[in-house]
């Protein structure tokens, strides 16, 4: 969480700093901060809230001329989200400027030690000790500014991405890296470089990115190369220039009112993607290199560990189903702050399969270290592309969804579940536990899926409709069964998330041992009740809500009569085979929230307290 972007170049870095910042706005916004150096002076300008805030406040502050400067969105940690907690902080002295993302857990002890050699602290943040301590490093060791943020890091205890600039030194600017992500894009010539915590900010201006790894620090200096190296032991490291694929359409909102509903309707093109290159239906073959590679280990599997938060640990609950079903092997889905904390039994036949759309959460980037240190085999399902996760891993695969903005996780969940599936079907076929008929079935299926779920997005006037009929409603319910009760799940987490409706996702049968008692004229239940799959159990469920006077919206599949008799409202998928039936399912959940959430006049892309990459546990 936080984002951070710095640029230091020959152009006006107001603009590239503050576009930037709304390019990172997804990974908080309880305040927004700007540094700009004019050459002479150091100005500052931050505020609580949105970076749109900050916008209208420099224009009334300061000069936003500059040719350096360093930007920061914050989701607050340490101190409360007001002007001064944000960031950038500045040293005492009035030279240095740092912006941050991530804790500094030793931060206290630190603070002490800095009070008692005379410094004072206006914010309440671990942020504002780490320039201080780099202050009096750089003072009372006689270093420049590059060693000062190498013996500073070496006393810290935490995470941290940081950008330090001085004023005594303007050509020139100071980056490091330890759990959180930064990217380094470089102008050409080296004339310029922008730094910020995903490609993002920078897109328009380079392709070039280095990606730097934790425990290392950059130097970087205008007109020359980057030096890279370790903080630990001080050695050079060769810079590893990647290029970027990022392109600029696809982190703007293209007509859309929200980039969430633009997500969800990439979904048809962001499956194609996932598919692409891996189900090659007309031979009956998946092929995922990451699996191929590893194709003995996953035969010897004893068990598959997954681990994730939020909505990608919803995505490993459909997998638990298909993975068991399919592949025979056994499952067990794991929150990973959970997993990493309880001393957890892991062997080296244990394969873990860590989840995660952004590659960067905390604790699933915690528990793959956990699970590799005990000897299993990690294998990734990521999609951004050289995230930390997809690093650290022993193998993995991309789900090719695209850059997801939206903080509330659709197209990711979607894409997630469609990998799964495919090493699901590989496995199975490997393993000889589905008979290549049902594989075939399941081959052309799939193949089928975004096609239908096009179909889904059709009914979108029709959900709204629906959607307009709930929207005052304090609580709600979601239930499902089989496949379909993760989809209850991550129905449930859409609306509470986006709307702030209080809402729970459960097992259907599950009702008659708690939920039920909620049930009166005034809670929507949302039921999933697809033809395949318990469907006859969730039709009694239904009744049972309906006689309790529950208001019903069902999610059916095409043609049905039966619930359509009982329930208040329907919304059609196309009929699939069962296991598939979660990436048509979710999408009417997904449209439902959303509108919602519209209604409600709650911001949609940015709901409040949330952020979209969590980089602290
Ligand atoms: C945050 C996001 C969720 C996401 C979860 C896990 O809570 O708001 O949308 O599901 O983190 O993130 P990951 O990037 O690991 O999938």
């Amino acid at each position: 969480m936080c984002g951070i972007t710095a640029y230091i170049g020959y152009r006006d870095a107001y603009p590239i700093i503050i576009n930037g910042l709304k390019r990172l706005e997804y990974r908080g916004y309880d305040s927004a901060g700007i540094m700009l150096y004019d050459g002479e002076s150091i100005n500052l300008s931050k505020t609580k809230g949105k970076v749109s805030i900050l916008e209208n406040k420099i224009k009334e502050e300061i000069s936003d001329s500059g040719v350096i400067g360093i930007g920061h969105t914050r989701w607050a940690t340490h101190g409360i989200p007001n002007d001064i907690n944000s960031h950038p902080h500045i040293s005492q002295s009035g030279n240095l400027a740092i912006v941050h993302n991530g804790i500094i857990e030793n931060y206290s002890a630190l603070k002490h030690e800095l009070i008692d050699r005379g410094y004072s602290f206006q914010s309440e943040t671990d942020t504002e000790v780490l320039i201080n301590l780099i202050e009096e490093i750089k003072k009372t060791e006689d270093v420049k500014l590059g060693k000062a943020v190498q013996i500073a890091l070496n006393q810290v205890i935490g995470a941290y991405a940081i950008a330090v600039f001085d004023k005594e030194k303007p050509d020139e600017m100071i980056v490091a890296k330890l759990g959180s992500p930064i990217a380094i894009g470089i102008g050409k010539d080296n004339q310029e470089f922008f730094i910020a915590s995903d490609a993002s900010p920078f897109i328009e201006y380079t392709k070039d990115a280095i990606y730097l790894e934790d425990g290392e620090m950059a130097i970087i200096k205008k007109g020359r190369e980057i030096s890279i190296r370790k903080l630990k032991d001080d050695s050079l490291i060769d810079a590893n220039v990647q290029e970027l694929q990022l392109n600029l359409e696809q982190i703007e909102k293209g007509g859309y009112e929200h980039f969430m509903l633009k997500e969800i309707h990439e979904q048809p093109q962001a499956i194609i993607d996932t598919l692409r290159g891996r189900l090659l239906t007309d031979k009956g073959i998946i092929k995922i290199s990451g699996l191929e590679n590893n194709m003995k280990r996953f035969l010897n599997a004893e068990r598959i560990i997954i681990v994730a938060c939020g909505t990608s640990w919803h995505a490993g609950l459909v997998a638990e189903y298909i993975f068991e079903d399919f592949a025979r092997i056994p499952v067990e889905v794991e929150y990973a702050s959970e997993f990493r904390y309880r001393n957890p039994i892991i062997t080296e036949k244990d394969i873990v399969i860590a989840i995660s759309q952004s590659g960067e959460t905390a604790d699933t980037l915690a528990a793959i270290k956990l699970a590799k240190s005990k000897g299993a085999f990690v294998f990734g399902v990521c999609n951004v592309v050289g995230s930390s996760i997809a690093r650290e891993n022993d193998s993995g695969v991309y789900t090719h969804a695209g850059p997801e903005i939206g903080v509330a996780s659709t197209k990711a969940f979607t894409t997630q579940i469609t990998v799964l599936t495919l090493i699901a079907l590989r496995l199975s076929r490997a393993k000889g536990t589905m008979t290549s008929a049902d594989y075939r079935l399941y081959l052309q299926e799939l193949e089928l899926i975004p096609k239908k779920i096009k179909k889904v997005l059709e009914t979108d006037e029709h959900i709204k409709a629906i959607a307009k009929k709930y929207l005052l409603s304090t609580n709600c319910l979601y239930l499902g069964r089989g496949y379909n009760f993760p989809v209850a799940l991550e129905g449930a987490l859409k609306l509470k998330e986006i709307s702030y409706i209080h809402a729970e996702g459960y097992p259907a049968a599950e009702m008659k041992h708690g939920p039920i008692a909620l049930i009166d004229d005034r809670m929507p239940v949302i039921v999933i009740a697809t033809s395949k799959g318990h469907y006859e159990k969730v039709v009694s469920n239904i009744q049972e809500i309906k006689s309790r006077s529950g208001k019903i919206i069902a999610v059916v599949t095409e043609g049905d009569t039966a619930v359509r008799e009982i329930a208040d409202h329907v919304i059609e998928v196309p009929d699939t085979e069962e296991a598939l039936t979660p990436l048509l399912t979710t999408i009417p959940l997904q449209l439902l929230s959303y509108h919602i959430a519209v209604m409600r006049d709650c911001n949609v892309d940015q709901p409040r307290n949330l952020a979209k990459s969590v980089t602290v546990e």
